[in-house]
């Protein structure tokens, strides 16, 4: 049960912006827009809100039923949609995507970067897990990177668009437990920021989404964020779909910029206190 601190919380801190059918059909309309990680969740969510305009959307995931359940609910929208099944965990997924997409002569306007993996396990419960950091490296950067690249000659022709989305940690004092997520969300983040003004002057934009807990079946194993405030997906949806039509450079929420402020003013005693915690549970 929400408490109403937690939902007057969730009111101050984890809007997302509104956006109007017409503002979405204005720019969506007559695009086709590929998304990760599209079968639960925020994927799901931007594909739910987009299928209200004459799109076309792929979506990409592992899960081929949720995928054709969510193909035929979409399509008595106005929408179109492909899906592509594929494992983001295999280190070819980004290939085979970019291989399905040539066969099917599927032209990618958006591509939104959106399939993630999050894991928080302690270091030392990590040393026979080689498997965190792989999977965490290929889901979060490595094919996401491929991808891009893959896709930059169309893109640049179409002046297309790509957005990735992060997390407000990837701009904050990394925090333990989360190593495999944290370092693999901040790769992407930096690639994409290096990439940026180089597709920029070619009128390719880039856009990073930066966003708070949000809730969705990704923080379930966490207990503690059962009762803490969240976003809501199609606050999240929102940010994502808001973002692309204004060509951001970045979404955030309002009180990221104070948090960085603290983050980088107080390093040192977050450093002491989250060594007391892990110190209290050893
Ligand atoms: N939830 C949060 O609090 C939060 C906060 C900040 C940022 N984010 C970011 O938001 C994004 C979406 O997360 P979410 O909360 O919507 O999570 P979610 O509900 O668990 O959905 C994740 C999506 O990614 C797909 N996916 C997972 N592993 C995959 C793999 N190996 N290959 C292909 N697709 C895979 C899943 O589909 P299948 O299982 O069908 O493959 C699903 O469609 C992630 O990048 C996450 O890092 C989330």
């Amino acid at each position: 049960m929400q408490t109403k601190i937690t939902k007057l919380a969730e009111f101050l801190f984890f809007q997302g912006p509104r956006i109007a059918q017409s503002k979405i059909d204005q720019h969506f309309q007559k695009k086709t827009i590929l998304i990760t990680g599209a079968s639960f969740g925020i994927g799901e969510a931007c594909a739910k809100r987009l299928a209200h305009t004459e799109c076309t959307l792929v979506l990409v995931a592992r899960s081929t039923d949720k995928l054709l359940q969510l193909k035929n609910e979409l399509e008595l929208n106005q929408c179109q949609v492909k899906i592509i099944t594929t494992d983001l965990y295999q280190l070819d997924a980004a290939e085979n995507i970019f291989q399905h997409l040539q066969v099917q002569d599927i032209q990618v306007d958006i591509l939104i970067h959106n399939a993630g993996k999050s894991i928080q396990r302690s270091i030392w419960k990590s040393l026979n897990r080689a498997q965190d950091i792989d999977r965490s490296v290929a889901i979060n950067f490595i094919n996401p990177a491929h991808l891009t690249r893959l896709l930059l000659p169309e893109l640049k022709q179409q002046s297309g668009q790509i957005l990735v989305v992060s997390t407000i940690n990837a701009k904050l004092f990394a925090p333990p437990l989360w190593s495999s997520y944290q370092a693999s969300k901040v790769a992407m983040q930096q690639w994409i920021l290096a990439i940026q003004p180089e597709l920029a002057i070619h009128q390719v934009d880039t856009c990073l989404v930066y966003l708070p807990l949000v809730r969705t079946r990704m923080i379930l194993p966490t207990k503690h964020y059962d009762h803490m405030p969240a976003m809501q997906v199609q606050s999240a949806a929102n940010a994502i779909l808001d973002s692309l039509m204004g060509h951001k450079r970045q979404w955030q929420p309002w009180w990221l910029i104070l948090a960085q402020i603290v983050s980088g003013l107080l390093s040192t005693p977050i450093y002491y206190f989250y060594c007391y915690m892990l110190g209290r549970k050893k």
